[in-house]
């Protein structure tokens, strides 16, 4: 708080301005819209084979249902660009042609669409479609196809595929303390709430989709680039998202079939994904093996970091996971080297989930330091501390701002923490591990328009989504504070292609992209109405629009004060644009987020249940906007990271490549009876070189450090040394005490 005073609106824990609409159910989600036109539905029949092409398909005992419109298939589906041949902009903007052909590209991957008057009608009828696929070996477990790997065109997140500094052999050599590891973190499935939904609408050649997606402005490219029309002439609508995660960012098969159907019947066509369909028609996280080998010397300084990377990608869509890209910012070190490499797959969709890259990479390779720590006979917290980098140790570059000797030290204090605790409580082995956090701070374009109505009130208007963030939330509390009206006095629409242009919700970029946008457009309407007002006749003839502020809806100077609604009406409404782009110390300054949490565990002596009891966050995510979601960011994140160290997997049947837990029975993620009380800090703070905001992102952070913190304190608890996440008690069972002990 020394530097800047923020006695504003920004960074007040406002409660979410669309939380009256949520719990009342007026939110509109996407399966939720109901058009003039009554919409027909359609039903997906997923190939029940990985790989293979489709020689024949028999729909008439379907199309002959009662309430059947169509039945859509690669033989009479609307003509299309093929699958991401058409890809300007990247993945999420490239062609996403659905049965284009008879070819299959994934187990569950759509053969035909039922459409029909009701859902029953068209699940019903669905049973009977006939498919007869010539089936293929799929590649479905990079491991085991390991001569195929190649590195990749890219990594998500455009950083280096591969890098070397420094003479890793030599210097891993020289090291008085070595360790190394083989890591495997499973394929995961983000499981939002909200299952992916779409209702298609096409007007000659004009599409509207109402659909669940966190990036409006790709997703426009992608309906543009499949079926070969204007991206203005796709018009998406997303007020209200039920949770993305990632799995939102583009646009899926789902939403490709409305349109389909849509078009083959001429008729609003609304398709809901049911959970298992998520789990095969929607992306997932890809499974990973990585390999890490640390070197330190005797005074516990690092010498050597050495981590690669093994994963799967899904066939023509570019998704390569960064999992050793924060690596590169996390510690000083003399050498490192680290390597990326895929194997293309007959898998749905690879794509990003919930911090990819450090969502796995530094789950293994934080698991992996606190091993070094603790052959080198330092405290975790302490060897963190001692290996703190003074520049980034790839780049060179400054860090724009770095707390993490604060969020280290002051977790560790909230935590009470002694060191990786280990003693016995009756029955329960409990342990003490911590681990640091890192997730880059990125910053995109976004643009955004703020108009002032004839009755005072102010509307701001942008394509960003909110996924349950609460980005309806900040962007209200930065339009009041920058125009200097309380929030009631704005209202913030979100969520629609008309709407100017913007980043969307991803990588924890929305925020402060889209949050420096709508303060653009304020100030400008801000000045606009000062100056407006300085010439208004009669009141402040020669009155300096310096001299003037906005308070509580009034432009006032002196005892003078005028409404601004006054000056609405005079003009008969006024607006303004804004823009924000990255600034150059995006390039100058390493940026990143940063953390440290401390874990509690108890594990059972007998069985090796584990048992979260504690977990402490302490976050360096620049200036807070609102001190409520950002807390709930934090803490979904926090959740997310006991999730991946101890839940989450799905599960695939390598024979077939079917995932096999495809329901939120038997995918598991972490539930209230596995959350206890989090402890969560802020380290409040201002980076100028992040944006004008002075935020960094937070949404990701909170995932980062919370799994190998609990595996760390697993092994404080039993002494097992974990290489494969989820951590399940049987891994434990050769670890846990005699059962006379
Ligand atoms: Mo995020 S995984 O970029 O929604």
């Amino acid at each position: 708080m020394s530097e800047h005073e923020f006695k504003g609106i920004i960074g007040q824990p406002l409660d979410r301005v669309d939380g009256p609409l949520k719990v009342s159910g007026q939110a509109t989600y996407a399966a939720d819209w109901r058009g003039t036109t009554p919409h027909l539905i359609g039903y997906i029949v997923e190939s029940p084979v990985a790989k293979g092409r489709i020689t024949s398909i028999d729909t008439k005992a379907a199309e002959s249902c009662e309430g059947v419109r169509a039945v859509v298939t690669h033989e009479n589906a609307p003509s299309q660009i093929p699958f991401g041949e058409r890809d300007k902009g990247g993945r999420f903007a490239q062609s996403h042609a659905v049965m284009r052909s008879n070819e299959v590209r994934h187990l569950g991957y759509p053969v035909a669409l039922v459409v029909a008057d009701t859902l029953e009608q068209a699940r019903h009828a669905a049973l009977l479609v006939k498919v007869e696929i010539d089936a293929q070996d799929g590649i479905f477990n990079p491991e085991t196809h390991e001569d195929q790997a190649k590195a990749p065109d890219g990594l998500d997140g455009s950083d280096e595929v591969d890098t070397e500094d420094g003479d890793f052999e030599a210097e891993y050599a020289s090291a008085g303390h070595r360790v190394e590891g083989e890591f495997h973190t499973p394929s995961q499935h983000a499981a939002a709430m909200e299952p992916h939904a779409t209702v298609a609408e096409w007007d000659g050649d004009k599409l509207t989709v109402h659909m669940s997606i966190q990036i409006l402005s790709d997703g426009r490219k992608a309906f543009a680039n499949t079926f070969d029309i204007k991206p203005e002439d796709v018009h998406i609508v997303a007020p209200f998202i039920g949770g993305g995660f990632g799995s939102k960012l583009g646009v899926h098969n789902e939403a490709i079939l409305a349109a389909h159907g849509a078009k083959l019947t001429g008729q609003p066509v609304r398709i809901a994904q049911h959970r298992r369909n998520v789990f095969s028609n929607g992306p997932h996280r890809p499974r990973h093996r990585q390999r890490l080998k640390l070197g330190a010397d005797e005074n516990g300084k690092i010498l050597a970091i050495h981590h690669d990377a093994l994963s799967i990608m899904a066939r023509d869509y570019p998704f390569a996971e960064a999992a050793a890209s924060p690596t590169r910012a996390s510690y000083a070190t003399k050498a490192m080297r680290t390597q990326h490499r895929v194997v293309e797959g007959d898998i749905p969709k690879a794509d990003s989930m919930r911090a990819p890259g450090e969502a796995v990479g530094t789950l293994t390779f934080e698991s992996m330091i606190d091993e070094l720590a603790h052959s080198c006979g330092v405290d975790p917290v302490e060897f963190r501390v001692r290996n703190e980098p003074e520049m980034d140790p790839h780049s060179g570059k400054p860090f724009s701002t770095r707390k993490m000797r604060r969020c280290l030290q002051e977790g560790a204090e909230k935590f009470g923490w002694q060191g990786p605790v280990s003693r016995r409580e009756g029955n329960w082995l409990i342990g003490h591990g911590m681990a640091a956090a890192i997730r880059p701070n990125l910053m995109q374009p976004a643009e955004a328009e703020i108009e002032l109505s004839t009755d005072g009130h102010l509307t701001v208007r942008l394509d960003m989504t909110d996924i349950g963030t609460g980005t309806y939330t900040i962007l209200t509390q930065i339009a009041a504070e920058t125009m200097g009206v309380a929030p009631e006095h704005v209202t913030v629409k979100l969520g629609d292609t008309d709407f100017p242009e913007t980043c969307g919700s991803g990588g924890s970029f929305g925020a402060g992209s889209t949050g420096t946008a709508v303060a653009d457009a304020a100030k400008s309407l801000k000045d606009d109405l000062l100056q407006r007002a300085a010439k208004a006749d009669g009141e402040w003839k020669g009155a300096n629009s310096k001299d003037l502020r906005i308070e509580g809806a009034n432009i006032v100077l002196g005892s003078r004060s005028l409404p601004i609604s006054e000056l609405g009406e005079r003009s008969g409404g006024l607006s303004a644009k804004g823009a924000a782009k990255p600034g150059k110390e995006h390039d100058t300054m390493a940026q990143y987020s940063y953390g440290a949490q401390f874990a509690e565990v108890a594990v059972d002596a007998v069985t090796g249940e584990i048992r979260l009891r504690r977990l402490t966050g302490v976050f360096d995510a620049g200036r807070i906007l609102n001190e409520k979601t950002a807390r709930s960011q934090l803490m979904g994140g926090m959740i997310f990271g006991i999730g991946a160290a101890l839940m989450e997997e799905s599960l695939m049947d390598e024979r077939y490549g079917a995932f096999m837990n495809r329901d939120l029975a038997e995918y598991h993620i972490a539930v209230n009876r596995d959350v206890p009380q989090l402890d969560i800090h802020m380290v409040e703070g201002f980076d100028e070189n992040s944006n004008p905001l002075g935020s960094k992102g937070i949404g990701e952070l909170g995932i980062c450090g919370a799994g190998p913190a609990i595996a760390n304190a697993v092994f404080a608890a039993t002494g097992h040394r974990v290489r494969k996440f989820p951590i399940h008690m049987e891994h434990l069972l050769e670890s846990l005490p005699p059962l006379d002990g």
